[in-house]
Order: structure tokens, then sequence, then C-alpha cells
């Protein structure tokens, strides 16, 4: 039997990446090779068919690129830990499992209450219901010492100004030295979204706006590097199919391509 869905309106948005991920796996040369969300889209009792348009090889593509900052976090912390902060049905720690990560997936209660009909805890991954705005997750992730990647990957963007920029003032001055990375979009975007077919059907509707990334500095994060989908890391270009890489280098000029942005800091 299908798995019914109760989630919030901002929770559903979790299905949007899913899709995508799901699509990607499917077709001749996926770009993540997700095999599990094709699995996971089958057990969910979800018209996913309402999702259309550009979000969809998106969310893959920016998966690809926050892949890269955990492999490259990885390599000089092999025994690091990471945390995903909104992690939906994200199944970046099979991806990214080196064999010694720590690593913690945090969502809101209603979401990871869907995880774990098809995850579970084990030695070094552990699932966290709770909120990115809450601070009651952050021992849990500190007590073991070493580096951490906290990262959050279209979460923010749901959120206002006020409380994006409080949550990351509060996790720069509890992670000093650690690194943060997370996507911020420009005012293009955002005012361009009733135009994006997969909002068409979901209630959910993107809030923060951020034209610069640096701009985020002043709340004690130093901004390490900013990519749009036309400045892929070279070996994430390498994955990408051609037909993206062709579109998507004249397209990074365009307001709505350079305007979002996945970007790594250091706190
Ligand atoms: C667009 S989805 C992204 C999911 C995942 N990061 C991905 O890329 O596949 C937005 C996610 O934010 C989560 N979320 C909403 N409010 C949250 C909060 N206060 N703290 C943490 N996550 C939250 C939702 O449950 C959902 O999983």
């Amino acid at each position: 039997m299908q798995a019914k869905i109760e989630l919030g309106d901002i929770q559903e948005t979790l299905l949007i990446p899913l899709y995508g991920r799901a699509r990607d796996a499917a077709a001749k040369r996926s770009v993540l090779g997700d095999s599990t969300a094709i699995e996971l889209v089958d057990a969910i009792d979800y018209d996913f068919g309402r999702f259309t348009g550009p979000s969809l090889p998106g969310s893959v593509l920016r998966a690809s690129i926050f892949d890269q900052y955990v492999r490259d976090f990885l390599a000089e912390h092999p025994d690091g830990t990471v945390v995903d902060l909104g992690c939906g049905l994200s199944t970046r720690f099979d991806r990214l499992d080196n064999g010694t990560v720590r690593w913690f997936d945090l969502d809101v209660p209603d979401t990871m209450a869907l995880r774990r009909k098809f995850f579970s805890d084990a030695e070094r991954y552990t699932m966290i219901a709770g909120s990115i705005f809450e601070e009651d997750w952050y021992e849990q992730v500190a007590e073991r010492g070493g580096p951490v990647l906290l990262l959050s990957e279209a979460v923010l963007l749901y959120f206002p100004d006020e409380r994006v920029r409080d949550v990351l003032g509060r996790l720069a001055r509890r992670f000093v030295g650690d690194r943060i990375a997370l996507d911020t979009g420009g005012a293009f975007m955002m005012n361009h979204q009733e135009q994006n077919p997969v909002f068409a059907s979901i209630p959910a509707r993107m809030q923060w706006t951020c034209d610069d990334p640096r701009t985020l500095e002043d709340l004690g994060l130093t901004l390490l590097e900013s990519r749009s989908f036309g400045q892929p890391q070279k070996a994430v270009a390498r994955t990408w199919p051609w037909k993206y890489r062709l579109l998507l280098r004249p397209a990074a000029r365009t307001p709505m391509v350079s305007g979002y942005r996945m970007n790594l800091f250091q706190a």
C-alpha cells in the first residue's frame, strides 16, 4: 500500500526535488543515479505528475553542486560531521557515505515521520525531528567534536528575511570555524515564482530574497564559494548532460539563473 501524505505547505515542497531525482534516475544519462528516489515516488500516494518545468532538473543540478561541497569537506575531514537541515527525502547520505562520516538528517516532525517510513538510523547516521530555527539539536551535533558541515538546501528560501538572518547569525556564533552551505535566490527569481509551473499546484511560496550572498558576511560568515548553475564545480559539470551545460552557460548571464546561487560559507 502506498504511504499517505500529511505534510504542511512548505514540507510538501520536498516532493519536487524527490520527483526531480526520480526522473533523473530514469533518464538515459543520470546525474545522481538516485534509484531510491524512483522507489520512493512509487511508494507515496501523490500525484507527482502535477510537477513540471525547469525546477525538476534544476533540483538535480542543485543537489549535485551541494554534493560536491560535501565531498570536498569529507576529502579534508573524512571523519567530520555533516548535518542536512531540512533534508526532506534526500538520499545524500547513501550517495556520499565514505565509511567514517558522522551524519545527521534533520527535518520537522511531519516530514520526519514520512522519512522514517523509508529510512532507519544506523551507527553513523541519525535522523532528528526538529527545526532549523530551534537550538535543541546543537549539542547532539557538536558533542562529538571535530569539524562540522551544515547544509540547508531549498529550505531557508521559504522563510522571511528576519528569521533567516536571525538563524544564520545564531549558527555562525555556535559553529565558529565550521562550514555552512545554503542556497540564495535573488529578486528576479522571487518576483517570477508565479510563472514557475511547479508552484501552480502547491500553496508554498518562497519569501527570502538575497541578491548578494556576500551581504550575509555581516552575520559572522565568510563566503568561500558562490555558484550559479552556470558555474558548477568542474567535477560536477562533467556529470551533467551536455544539453544543460550548453544551455546554462549563456543562461547564466540572465538574472533568473545568475541570481540563484549555491553558497559555501565558513562560520
Ligand atoms: C524544498 S524541500 C527541500 C528538501 C531537501 N533539502 C531536498 O533538497 O531534497 C524543503 C524542506 O524544508 C523542510 N522544512 C520546512 N520547515 C523546516 C524547518 N523549520 N526546519 C527544517 N526543515 C524545514 C521541509 O520539511 C522540506 O523537507
